[in-house]
């Protein structure tokens, strides 16, 4: 996909969801971030960038770890997202909190500034993932580390035929690479590749709990990366994605909604010390 419309299918896609992605995602999304943030290991007082930062789930656990003393800065490609992110953060004690619309391929900060840089979940969007890494790694000062969480293989994530589903009906796919990053050591070869040192990755498996059909709907459809595409979809092709996708999962199906396998891979490195 032409990269430049791979980021406004992302930057737009995001708008649309925002609204939606708290509530369908935070829960579901909760044993990734908190894996990122045990790895990221921040400790008060530190300067931290937030790369792909969303409606600022994981902004608000790094505020509170590196408390009014540390910085941190927040950015992400949709404005709605960072909309979301201010409101979050509202009601935390620190003032060294930005948050700024950025590309993570085009970070607009200076060299070497930050003790860590975190990316949850947002890399799997980008259409030239190394070159985030690598911009990343720019920020970080000497000995600075970063902290990559992504989802993991495509057969072990239970709602992936969404992407399929959707694609059959637009004309540029959405999301082409989305698990290639999660799938055997890819994610720590790009760190190493992009500069880091001692890269460790953890992966763990997880499981979506959605409650009903209407749940499981609104979070795979207008809460995700196929938001944008969903959009634009008419009543009858709605209902038709709808149907398919449940199809999909129904080997998930339990008394209480559904119970969706999911993985997720984080990793960490360091920048070297020169
Ligand atoms: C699944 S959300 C993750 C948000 C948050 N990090 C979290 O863990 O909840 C993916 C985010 O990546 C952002 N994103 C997609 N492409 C991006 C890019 N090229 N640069 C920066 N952010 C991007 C989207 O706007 C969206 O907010």
């Amino acid at each position: 996909m032409d990269p430049r419309l791979q980021l406004r299918v992302q930057r737009y896609g995001w708008d649309r969801a925002a609204s939606v992605y708290d509530r369908a995602w935070s829960r579901q999304l909760k044993p990734a971030q908190s894996l990122l943030l045990e790895m990221a290991d921040l400790q008060e007082g530190e300067e931290v960038l937030e790369v792909a930062c969303g409606s600022g789930l994981v902004t608000v656990e790094v505020a509170r770890a590196v408390g009014p003393s540390g910085r941190v800065a927040g950015s992400d490609l949709s404005e709605k997202m960072l909309e979301r992110a201010r409101r979050a953060l509202e009601g935390e004690e620190v003032d060294q909190v930005t948050l700024r619309r950025l590309d993570a391929q085009a970070l607009d900060l200076p060299d070497a500034a930050f003790d860590a840089a975190l990316c949850s979940l947002g890399l799997m969007y980008v259409p030239d993932p190394p070159e985030a890494l690598r911009e990343m790694g720019r920020v970080l000062r000497p000995g600075g580390r970063a902290v990559v969480g992504v989802w993991g293989e495509r057969k072990r994530c239970g709602w992936a035929d969404i992407f399929p589903i959707v694609d059959a009906r637009v004309e540029t796919e959405v999301c082409p690479l989305f698990f290639q990053l999660g799938t055997g050591e890819t994610l720590a070869d790009r760190m190493e590749e992009a500069g880091f040192q001692g890269v460790e990755a953890r992966r763990i498996s997880s499981t979506l709990h959605f409650t009903s059909d209407e749940e499981v709907l609104e979070a795979g459809f207008a809460g995700g990366p196929v938001a944008m595409a969903y959009s634009r979809f008419d009543e009858s092709t709605r209902s038709a994605v709808h149907q398919e996708y449940l199809e999909s999962i129904a080997p998930y199906r339990t008394d209480d909604g559904y119970r969706i396998p999911g993985e997720f891979v984080v990793a960490r490195g360091e920048r070297p010390r020169e």
